[in-house]
């Protein structure tokens, strides 16, 4: 009798951007006359850029001579995709390129990481948070049940709202493992060097491990906030990263991605020997995956070369522009706006207290918007709704438009 992972019956619903999709379906399908403006999933709108299509022609016209034909590749990544990182990202940092392991996407690699800790570990989140990690800690069997609050038994809660500058508390309960995103993904909110210093220190002080997802990194203007979290003293020895270039460069739908395992990292077996967290995952990786396609690293290499770097940058800021629209015109309609600077990410308190799922409908339907409820993204998002900054100028401009004519 086969039996399944029993985990997964503790899952609420369905996940939450398949559902907004299929939300979105049923009223295009009975409406097929209206436009439909899509700000909720975080998908990006502009092209690759010029220098990566170029780069990504050349990998795959490689492809089709013998002489420079490739079949397999490493799995943790080419090492000129893993140098080019390490000398550009983390110049100064500490980090060599064998640090960095090539993937699909971090989606994949922070709900995967979960697998080479053990079962009880306890988990830290914050509320609102962006689902895969509470998922993924459900579906690796680190949880009890779903409580009618909305919270997990067994993972560790830490509320990001209006009156904490949606900026967690340090828990009570001690964690083992610490999951942080920064620019946050729902709320836009950015972590200084300070706040960082406090999870490292903690981090250390506990012999906890930070999954660190940095995935928005490259819609940081201010220059005192940090990209990464090894610019803080300590780092190497408790912290993963986890960057991608979906949202930097446009590949969410040519999947690129990569995680940063510090060789200096290390957690424990129940005897409290220590391990070298790298090489678990090099193991896992190894195993389980067989390496991201040489044109994808070929593309994703080039937007370190000095016209790639100046072409994507002119992307992000197209997408940060969208944002400050988006904030100045929700704003000026007496919506409540975080976010939205240093993120492509715009977080707003819904008026009279209206549910997220409720205003959700109502843009959707009066509107023709699609945006994201906050409570999608845990209890504490609740009241709450996300727009996403990744849509065309024109879009923009006019889903803000027939948000101000909103009843
Ligand atoms: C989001 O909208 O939160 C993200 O696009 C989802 C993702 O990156 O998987």
């Amino acid at each position: 009798m086969a039996l399944i992972n029993e985990n997964y019956l503790k899952l609420q619903a369905g996940y939450l951007f398949p559902e907004i999709g299929r939300r979105v379906s049923e009223f295009i399908a009975a409406n097929p006359d209206k436009k439909v403006i899509k700000m909720g999933i975080g998908d990006v709108t502009q092209p690759l850029v010029p220098s990566v299509l170029k780069a990504f022609h050349e990998g795959v016209d490689e492809q089709g001579t013998a002489a420079s034909f490739k079949g397999y590749g490493p799995e943790q990544g080419y090492a000129f995709l893993r140098e080019t990182i390490a000398d550009n990202s983390f110049a100064g940092l500490g980090i060599s390129a064998d640090d960095i392991f090539i993937s699909d996407g971090s989606k994949c690699d922070t709900g995967n990481i979960q697998e080479i800790f053990g079962a009880s570990n306890k988990i830290a989140i914050c509320d609102p948070v962006y689902p895969v990690y509470a998922d993924t800690t459900v579906m690796t069997g680190k949880t009890g049940v779903c409580q009618s609050n909305g919270y997990y038994d067994g993972i560790i809660y830490m509320p990001c709202n209006k009156e904490n500058g949606f900026t967690p508390e340090l828990p009570t309960e001690t964690p083992d493992l610490i999951f942080l995103c920064y620019p946050n993904n729902p709320t836009g909110t950015v972590a200084s060097k300070e706040e960082l210093k406090k999870w490292v220190d903690y981090a250390i002080k506990n012999k906890a491990i930070i999954l660190f997802d940095a995935a928005y990194e490259a819609f940081i203007t201010d220059k005192d906030i940090p990209h990464s979290i090894y610019e803080i003293e300590g780092a190497r020895k408790v912290a993963i990263e986890f960057r991608s270039f979906s949202k930097t460069a446009g590949f969410t739908g040519t999947r690129c991605a990569f995680t940063v395992i510090p060789k200096e990292l290390m957690a424990y077996d129940s005897k409290g020997n220590t391990h070298a967290v790298r090489n678990l995952w090099n193991r896992r990786h190894s195993t389980k995956f067989n390496g991201v396609s040489y044109p994808v690293q070929k593309a994703a290499a080039a937007t370190f070369t000095k016209e790639g770097k100046k072409e994507v940058q002119d992307i992000i800021n197209y997408y940060l522009d969208n944002a400050k629209i988006m904030k100045q015109s929700l704003s000026e309609i007496g919506y409540e706006v975080f976010g939205g600077v240093n993120s492509p990410y715009v977080w707003a308190k819904t008026k009279n207290n209206m549910s997220s799922w409720d205003f959700f409908d109502k843009v959707l339907n009066e509107a023709n918007v699609v945006g994201t409820p906050g409570s999608g993204f845990g209890p504490s998002g609740e009241g709450y709704f996300r727009f996403s900054a990744f849509a065309d100028r024109e879009n923009v401009i006019e889903a803000m438009e027939r948000v101000k004519n909103l009843k």
